[in-house]
């Protein structure tokens, strides 16, 4: 018994690792272990006998399975030391960056006209990007014979086969937004719609989808002073320079009466397109007094009601804000201008915080 207990107690001190002392407590006090054997042969032995061998031969059993679990206990400590010793973790390091998109600089600036007529009561307004000739053409005073019809380069829908209309078309301006806006609210209203136009025309200005934003205010006294004054307001909020030249040019739309475009002064200094200053003038928007017809349209009596409308390019002025010289790279997906022209998407307009980067 003493040899037993000298045998596996050695052996227990001197196991380095786990493995080793599991072959110990195997052949020790396993089933077949030479503790177990002794444990059989009590079997054999005599009453007296096995009085004073059965307790001793437990009492063993017991000794090294202890002897097992200190050890083994040991054995984990001195494992978790040395990882603890070896092994390091600097929490103060930056994390792995994930690549980050950029908003779109037509997202950007759409918020950010948004927001400058949001200040002054315009609410948001949409309406569908496949429109009926009624509302994209009829309703705004465009009959099928004007000649303004095909100064719009129209897409045509495909027409069903004895289908007994005209053609749905992609529509050509923001403007029916306004028959819609008129005739779910009536009036007094204000509002502006923001989306995509399309026109069949392709150079460095002019791409076949772009963006317009429609205003339009109606109630019993607004006139062409009103007009003017919301529009200077807005470029001057818009391009953030105090100087911005505005040039009304007398015009005609069908659906407005007086009609007005408006130029802001420019440069093309080198490809670069700069605001306020220079010689050009590039063209930003459409705009009038609201045709009695359009007002009749949508359901407005116009012996009642009047006020002005207006249609701006987005992607003219997002060009002229943020010095972009060429429409076209707009939609073309080129993730390297995507990151040098995009905005952070922490970046979000507001008029307290300032509109520009
Ligand atoms: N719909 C016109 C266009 O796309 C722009 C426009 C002009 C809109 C005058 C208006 C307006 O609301 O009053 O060319």
């Amino acid at each position: 018994m003493d040899d037993l207990r000298k045998k596996y107690l050695d052996a227990i001190a001197g196991a380095m690792d786990e493995s080793t002392l599991e072959y110990v407590r195997v052949s020790a006090i396993g089933k077949k272990g030479e503790v177990a054997l002794k444990m059989r042969e009590l079997g054999k032995m005599t009453p007296e006998e096995r009085q004073t061998a059965g307790p001793a031969l437990n009492a063993l059993k017991n000794e090294i399975n202890s002897a097992l679990m200190a050890k083994k206990e040991g054995l984990a400590d001195a494992a978790l030391n040395e990882r603890l010793q070896t092994e390091w973790l600097d929490v103060s390091l930056p994390g792995r960056k994930r690549p980050a998109g950029t908003i779109h600089p037509i997202s950007q600036v759409t918020e950010e006209v948004t927001a400058i007529f949001a200040d002054m009561g315009f609410s948001v307004a949409e309406g569908p990007q496949i429109e009926s000739d009624w509302f994209n053409f009829d309703a705004l005073n465009i009959p099928p014979e004007h000649p303004a019809r095909q100064e719009h380069d129209t897409f045509f829908m495909s027409l069903p086969e004895g289908a007994d209309r005209a053609p749905h078309v992609l529509r050509t301006h923001t403007s029916p937004v306004q028959i819609r806006a008129m005739s779910e609210q009536g009036a007094p209203i204000r509002v502006i719609a923001p989306g995509r136009v399309y026109r069949c025309d392709y150079d460095q200005t002019h791409t076949p989808m772009f963006h317009q934003i429609e205003g339009l205010a109606i109630d019993k006294d607004i006139s062409m002073a009103n007009l003017k004054w919301v529009l200077e307001e807005f470029v001057r909020s818009f391009f953030e320079v105090d100087n911005v030249e505005l040039r009304f040019r007398a015009s005609h739309f069908p659906f407005t009466e007086p009609s007005a475009e408006v130029d802001i002064r420019c440069s093309w200094k080198d490809g670069t397109l700069k605001v306020g200053e220079g010689d050009d003038w590039l063209e930003i928007l459409g705009s009038g007094m609201v045709h009695p017809k359009v007002l009749a349209a949508a359901g407005v009596d116009p012996e009642e009601w009047q006020g002005f409308a207006f249609g701006l390019g987005i992607d003219r002025i997002a060009m002229l804000k943020y010095g972009i010289p060429d429409l076209r790279a707009f939609f073309d997906s080129d993730l390297r201008w995507l990151r040098h022209y995009g905005f952070a998407s922490l970046d979000q307009p507001n008029l307290q915080g300032g509109l520009s980067r």
